[in-house]
């Protein structure tokens, strides 16, 4: 049974959370590995809408050990909240494991963001403001405070004297107010020891969970948030998330080595998003993309802010498949593009007169690109109850057929429709590595 990677090929928000959910049934453990409540996963099940921010799709089954992995951040609080609002659903939330190597989120970091990105006035990355890159500094630093350390609050105190005074300069250097609460020792402490007696007993060695179902061939799922092109040294940096979304983060930040894992499933839209600042060549201003971003919904689900929306990129898509191995793809949303007479992809760019087909490693050369497109004519028809490739419109399967050959890998799950029984599955077995 194989060791299954999930990675998003764009900039987050590909429907990871469906697919993930989709494959849950054949697996035993799904393994978040990196980011923290940043992330956001909408499953759909019936009437029923479940968001996501740390705790792995994999809950919503009951044979499932939802693991949050080594390398995540995690908010005690917001994974608190998390379990309550499942628990009131119903949900059984006793299976879910958190790492005790896992670092914590403190309100300092979330202060931190804020003043961060207040500081940079029109030159903002545009983060969650969920304290993720702060609380991932702490932990290069060697500063950071781990999920272990909400068991032993003393030595969290001692570790938080050392930490506050420098954190409380720093946010009275960036000109923030209203922080006086976040670097409270007292204060942060008494709430680590609440957190530790509600999390006691969730927290464990996730390493071992993860080899020991690995040597009992079970079937593991490692799910990435955000995506490729937000990896903190392959992304279009500076405009990136501080972790690694990209297949190698989940041997860094899950706790499977590099060849156990027999599978790495790309996850892309129909269409581009991104929501933040940076660069994104193929972004729609028009009314096209307003009715994409109607029609898809395409609001975070952490912030509520409005995404950027564009046709879909042949250049960082094949960057990010090559990057991240990827054996397979599901391609999500295509149903949102039904109606839409000319569908374009970008196929290649133009910079400085000249054509380029591989992903510019330069922020420089990127930022001058323009798009070169190709055109496909769009269809008419609902394609929300298709369940078969040879159903769709032929116009439907032109396109995805061109996202096929650019992306270089097969397509081998189409969702048409938020549901997980609204997916299109074609002739596939989980591939290894090699075996394109
Ligand atoms: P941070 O991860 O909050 O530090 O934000 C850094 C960048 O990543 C910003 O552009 C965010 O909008 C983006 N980002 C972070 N998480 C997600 C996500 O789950 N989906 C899409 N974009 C995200």
């Amino acid at each position: 049974m194989p060791a299954s990677v999930i990675v998003g090929l764009q900039w987050g928000d590909e429907g990871k959370g469906k697919t993930t959910d989709f494959l849950a049934e054949q697996v035993s453990t799904v393994v978040r590995y990196q980011g923290g409540d940043n992330a956001g996963h909408t499953i759909v099940i019936g009437d029923d809408t479940f968001k996501l921010h740390l705790v792995p799709s994999g809950v919503l089954y009951g044979h499932i050990t939802p693991i949050i992995g080594p390398g995540v951040v995690v908010n005690p609080a917001t994974l608190i909240r998390e379990f309550d609002g499942l628990i009131s659903r119903g949900i059984d939330v006793s299976r879910v494991r958190v790492s005790h190597a896992a670092h914590l989120i403190l309100p300092h970091h979330i202060a931190l963001d804020k003043a961060r990105e207040s500081a940079l006035a029109g030159d903002k990355v545009g983060t969650t403001q969920r304290g993720i890159g702060p609380a991932y500094e702490d932990r290069a630093a060697r500063l950071g405070l781990r999920v272990e350390d909400l068991l032993d609050p003393a030595s969290a105190a001692a570790r938080l004297a050392r930490v506050l005074p420098e954190k409380r300069a720093l946010l009275a250097a960036l000109g923030a107010t209203d922080y006086a609460e976040a670097v409270d020792a007292d204060a942060v402490v008494a709430m680590i020891a609440t957190w530790g007696e509600r999390l006691r007993p969730h927290i464990a060695d996730t390493n071992d969970l993860v080899q020991r179902a690995y040597a009992r061939k079970e079937h593991l799922l490692f799910e990435g948030a955000q995506g490729a092109m937000l990896d903190l040294d392959h992304g279009s940096y500076p405009f990136v998330t501080s972790s690694h979304p990209i297949a190698g983060g989940a041997a860094t930040g899950g706790g499977i080595a590099p060849l156990q894992i027999d599978e790495v499933m790309g996850v892309m839209k129909a269409y581009a998003t991104r929501v933040g600042s940076g660069p994104f060549v193929t972004e729609l201003t028009d009314a096209i993309g307003e009715r994409i971003a109607v029609t898809g919904h395409e609001v975070g689900t952490t912030t509520g802010r409005r995404r950027r929306v564009g046709w879909n990129d042949a250049v960082p898509l094949r960057y990010a498949v090559e990057l991240n191995g990827v054996s397979s793809i599901m391609l999500n949303k295509l149903d949102v593009l039904s109606g839409i007479p000319e569908i374009r992809l970008c196929v290649a760019y133009e910079i400085d007169g000249r054509r380029v087909d591989r992903w510019p490693a330069s922020s420089a050369d990127l930022a001058r690109a323009t798009a070169i497109y190709e055109t496909f004519p769009g269809w008419e028809e609902e394609i929300t109850n298709v369940r078969a490739m040879a159903d769709l419109p032929v116009n439907a399967r032109r396109y995805v057929t061109a996202l096929e050959e650019v992306a270089g890998a097969p397509i081998v799950l189409l969702s048409v429709g938020p549901e997980r029984t609204q997916t299109i599955e074609r002739a596939w077995r989980p591939l290894r590595h090699g075996a394109r």
